[in-house]
């Protein structure tokens, strides 16, 4: 259960990611073209909102289960001075869910703003800072702080 779940946590993040650059070209796109916020344009950042919220059930899920997470709170005096521990156990679920809580607000927000240019003014400065603290987040394989592999695959007998 725990390492489909760790897999499928793991996997999903290259939807979020794709879900975040794909906000990235369109905002860039817009801003160039001089456009506005449209219906279309807010229901594309509601299903943006529908992954990241996906992504933190997961993680959630993952968190409850995660033998790392369990050993941190149990044991936090000594194990807030160890890297994986700290970051799986509290730096990592804590900064993804600011994340998270930060781009459903701004989505939120936003829907006042439709059919404005301001829209988007207000959301790509927002959005920068939601995009640098989901990405300084990830456990990416190249980090030499805490890394993880990029790919895990599903282990399918187990289900
Ligand atoms: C945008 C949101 C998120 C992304 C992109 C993300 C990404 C990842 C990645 C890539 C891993 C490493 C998986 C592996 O070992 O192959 C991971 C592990 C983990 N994530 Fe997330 N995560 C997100 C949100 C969350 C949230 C909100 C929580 C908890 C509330 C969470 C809890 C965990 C835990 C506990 C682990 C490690 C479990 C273990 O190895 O024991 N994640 N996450």
């Amino acid at each position: 259960m725990f390492t489909n779940l760790l897999a499928f946590h793991s996997i999903f993040r290259w939807l979020v990611l794709a879900a975040l650059f794909a906000t990235c070209i369109l905002f860039v796109y817009k801003h160039f073209t001089n456009k506005i916020l449209s219906l279309k344009d807010y229901r594309f950042l509601q299903v943006v909102c529908l992954i990241l919220n996906i992504q933190f059930i997961l993680g959630v899920l993952l968190f409850s289960k995660s033998q790392l997470a369990l050993l941190f709170w149990d044991n936090f005096q000594e194990t807030v001075k160890l890297r994986q521990p700290r970051f799986f156990g509290l730096e990592h679920p804590s900064m993804m869910i600011l994340g998270i809580l930060l781009f459903n607000c701004f989505t939120f927000k936003i829907r006042n703003k439709i059919n404005t240019k301001e829209a988007f003014t207000y959301f790509s400065k927002r959005f920068i800072l939601i995009l640098i603290i989901i990405l300084s987040s990830i456990p990416w394989s190249f980090s030499p702080l805490t890394h993880r592999p990029n790919y895990r695959s599903l282990e399918l007998t187990n289900f």
